[in-house]
């Protein structure tokens, strides 16, 4: 497994970036007569990806219905909530392109088939993954103090062994969520950490710079064939100069 980092000037060249390199990977696992399966990411770094693709006319090259999605994490709030994830996925590009409802897997919603039952909700998904090989692509932002998807320093979803977790008391709003959990982050064959901002230079030299998961967390965000670090120049102010599109580890 290899980690690469690769800087862009700002924050929309990587955006389009990550759009492109999505794209490419998805026609050429359709080429090979794979669906390619991929884990969708919130936050303003990986919605802004969505947005990108939908932007660009190589979003067609993509056979749309034939790529599973799922996401890393959902805020556990109605559906019709503008904080969902899912929402603003399908705002950004999935309502957009056809994707297969069938293949769109979407965490459960606070006023959905459980309730408020947000253990059950996260039960829900594990289940949705059983049987399922790892992902092709999982997507994730990252946070100023180096969460991923809804799992944050020293919580317990950081040492939870279990595949999707409920989240409660989350430290960025909304308070409830569901997660996948580093140990499913890592069955991914590409896990791709995209963010940009000064607010997340420290965050990422961290991760990169050899910190633990359990102080954090997207440190053990690594994929089983590679792992990429997509980045502005803010969010890589921290890191040693040089140390861009190199193999580390
Ligand atoms: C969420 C996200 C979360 C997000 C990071 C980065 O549901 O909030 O999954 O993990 O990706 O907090 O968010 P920004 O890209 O907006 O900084």
């Amino acid at each position: 497994m290899s980690t690469e980092v690769v800087i862009h000037a700002t924050p929309a060249l990587l955006r389009a970036s990550a759009a492109a390199r999505l794209v490419t990977r998805l026609v050429d696992l359709q080429a090979a007569g794979r669906v390619p399966s991929v884990v969708l990411t919130g936050g303003g770094t990986g919605i802004g990806v969505l947005a990108s693709l939908y932007q660009s006319p190589a979003r067609d090259a993509v056979d749309w219905r034939r790529v599973e999605l799922f996401w890393g994490d959902e805020r556990f709030v109605p559906a019709a909530d503008p904080q969902r994830n899912e929402k603003q996925a399908r705002d950004a590009l999935l309502d957009h392109v056809g994707v297969d409802p069938a293949r769109v897997h979407a965490m459960a919603a606070s006023d959905g088939e459980f309730g408020d039952d947000v253990d059950a909700a996260a039960a829900a998904y594990t289940r949705a993954l059983t049987d399922r090989g790892g992902f092709d692509v999982l997507m994730l932002g990252l946070g100023p103090e180096g969460h991923v998807a809804s799992v944050f320093p020293d919580s317990p979803a950081v040492y939870d062994t279990r595949a999707v977790v409920a989240v409660r008391n989350c430290p960025k709003p909304p308070p409830t969520r569901i997660s996948l959990t580093l140990p499913t982050i890592r069955t991914a064959a590409e896990v791709w950490v995209l963010t940009d901002g000064e607010s997340k230079a420290g965050a990422v030299a961290m991760a990169l710079g050899g910190a633990g998961e359990v102080a954090l967390p997207a440190a053990g965000a690594v994929g089983t064939a590679r792992t990429l670090w997509l980045l502005d120049r803010a969010a890589a102010s921290q890191l040693p100069p040089g140390l861009s599109r190199m193999p580390i580890g």
